[in-house]
């Protein structure tokens, strides 16, 4: 077992760290309160091949290994998750998607440009009536000889309108039940394809979350990702790996405001003397580092496995559930030890407080990552 990172990995990382500085921090708060989102930033991490960082560099990626993409998804997600959020749905969700099950022409036309992040994709599960339970798609792709008609909604949706390239989960035959769905690469401007309202958040509020409506749009066959009704398997196994963007995101929120916290506790004076000098912040603070420290090896052993590749779906569950919930706490404490100064948008900390809660919300629950590791320790 080694726990020391190459020089390639800690290069990522401070590569990472000084866009986070230079690039994300300045806005970040006017973008969560006028819910921009960070396009021009968001530009440049797809220029310095942050988007699709574990690609082959035959289609334009970085080809590095998910430990990178660890460490950088940390870095950014420190400053700013909803830029973080963008950039796991295009590396782990979309890119790989299409790398690992895709045709070599899908490849040559959605993941190259996807890659360097010249388009950004989105990843279409969630429905009105269907998130957790993601076997009950409502939206049909009706089977129509050289083409499908798509038409739905799909709600929630990372990426919905910066995206230009969709894969959307879709009902072909109910009879067949969850091997009756599939998997469909749509495009912006298709015919039939409107992106609807933008969701008002609690926090990730920058990011671009929208709802997508699909009326009679004809997706030809080749979109299709996979074998007829691989659909279901497809978006399960890539929420294997997108689940280690997200647990990485949540390190990064509680790891962003546990630095906060930690340098504001040695300026802030009480009762005659830093407040990092009480054992009740001091306390707090050893609590916090050791769950994040916690939190990060969980991270980096799931993305090792990956990287092995080793079975790695319970791994990533338990990375997802454990540093999401760490990132809630963390974050919680962190406003704790500002005060009255935490509670307000100048300290950042009361941002990093609403972000954190989507962690235990998107690609799955809590309470579904619990489902997921429980099966398999009883398989
Ligand atoms: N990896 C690979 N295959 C898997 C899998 C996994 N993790 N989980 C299930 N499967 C396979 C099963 O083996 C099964 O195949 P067979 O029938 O051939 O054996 C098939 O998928 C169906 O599995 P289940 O019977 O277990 O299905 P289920 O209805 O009980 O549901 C679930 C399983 C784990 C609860 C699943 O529905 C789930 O993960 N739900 C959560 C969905 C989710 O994460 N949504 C997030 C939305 S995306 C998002 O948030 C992106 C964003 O924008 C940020």
């Amino acid at each position: 077992m080694n726990f020391e990172l190459t020089e390639e990995q800690l290069a990522v990382q401070q590569a990472a760290r000084e866009f986070a500085q230079s690039e994300l921090l300045p806005g970040v708060i006017e973008r969560d309160e006028t819910q921009t989102f960070p396009l021009e930033q968001v530009k440049k991490m797809g220029e310095l091949g942050f988007l699709g960082m574990m690609v082959d560099p035959k289609y334009n990626g970085g080809g590095m290994d998910t430990v990178s993409y660890v460490l950088a998804m940390e870095e950014i997600s420190k400053i700013d998750a909803s830029a973080s959020v963008c950039m796991s749905v295009n590396n782990s969700l979309v890119c790989w998607g299409i790398e690992k099950y895709g045709t070599e022409e899908q490849k040559q036309k959605y993941l190259k440009p996807l890659a360097t992040g010249e388009k950004i994709g989105a990843f279409c599960l969630s429905e009105p009536e269907a998130g957790s339970d993601a076997t009950s798609q409502q939206t049909t792709a009706e089977d129509k000889g050289d083409y499908y008609l798509l038409n739905g909604t799909k709600n929630w949706i990372t990426n919905g309108n910066t995206a230009s390239i969709y894969l959307v989960i879709a009902q072909t035959d109910r009879e067949k039940g969850h091997k009756g769905i599939n998997c469909l690469i749509v495009e912006k401007g298709m015919d039939g394809f409107v992106v609807g309202k933008k969701e008002n958040k609690l926090g990730i509020r920058g990011s671009d979350t929208h709802s997508l409506m699909f009326t009679d749009v004809k997706v030809p066959k080749e979109n299709r990702i996979g074998d007829d009704g691989f659909g279901f398997k497809f978006a399960m196994s890539t929420l294997n790996g997108g689940r280690i963007g997200i647990a990485s995101q949540a390190l990064g929120i509680a790891s962003g405001a546990y630095e906060l916290a930690l340098a504001y506790s040695k300026e802030r004076k009480a009762f005659g003397k830093p407040i990092s000098q009480h054992q009740a912040i001091q306390f707090k603070l050893a609590d916090m580092a050791t769950e994040i420290e916690a939190a990060r090896l969980l991270c980096l052993k799931a993305a090792h496995l990956k990287d092995q590749k080793k079975d790695f779906g319970k791994a990533s569950a338990m990375a997802k559930l454990f540093a999401s919930k760490v990132a809630m706490d963390t974050t919680i404490e962190a406003v704790q030890i500002h005060g009255g100064y935490g509670y307000v948008k100048e300290y950042h900390v009361e941002r990093l407080m609403r972000d954190a809660k989507i962690t235990q919300i998107y690609e799955g629950t809590s309470e579904i990552q619990k489902i997921v590791i429980s099966r398999e320790l009883l398989k």
